[in-house]
């Protein structure tokens, strides 16, 4: 079976979900292209069965750079994962992913998909803090999910991309 792997990661969050994706498959498949979505070439998707597509949380959906290489996965099987800063619930997650799914041609299989939460540059604390000097009421609840997400993807999230990435082409 060939796959190919692609992400967008601004961070590395994704990108360390893609990597584990890589290491988990690397001896059961051939990975046609493992890297930045916009570096891709058409005829390694072509090849590809299977395209794991990794993305980060831009604003409650995919970055514009994703969106932009989007239109080449027409007719794809795809293997959804992404990473997101907010809260950890799984309704938050599927509410992301229905998004992304709808921005994907209409034609791609969305063969399964995996979110978890990936930890936000410290930049962002310093602007909550600023925030919360200026005794706005929103700052404490965005201070403890910023440290809530400290650490992710970790351990477990790495796991739980693994067994995904297992499951996808096992399928
Ligand atoms: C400009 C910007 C916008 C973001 N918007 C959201 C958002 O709407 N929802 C969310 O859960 N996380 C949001 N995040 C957090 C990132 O999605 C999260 O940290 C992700 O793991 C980053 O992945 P990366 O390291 O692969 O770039 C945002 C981060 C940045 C820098």
């Amino acid at each position: 079976m060939k796959v190919s792997i692609l992400y967008d990661s601004q961070t590395g969050n994704t990108k360390m979900l893609a990597d584990t994706i890589y290491n988990s498959v690397r001896n059961l498949v051939d990975v046609m292209f493992c890297g930045n979505a916009v570096d891709a070439k058409s005829d390694e998707i072509t090849d590809s069965e299977i395209i794991f597509l990794g993305f980060w949380t831009d604003k409650g959906q995919c970055s514009d750079k994703l969106k932009g290489v989007l239109p080449m996965l027409g007719g794809k099987k795809i293997a959804l994962f992404g990473t997101a800063g907010f809260e950890g619930s799984e309704e938050y997650f599927q509410k992301i992913l229905s998004g992304v799914k709808a921005a994907l041609p209409q034609d791609c299989q969305v063969a399964g998909n995996y979110m978890c939460t990936g930890q936000m540059p410290v930049s962002v604390r310093k602007r909550y803090e600023g925030m919360q000097e200026k005794g706005m009421p929103q700052a404490d609840a965005l201070i403890r999910n910023f440290d809530q997400a400290l650490g992710h993807p970790d351990e477990e999230d790495l796991n739980g991309v693994k067994k995904f990435a297992l499951s996808m082409i096992r399928s």
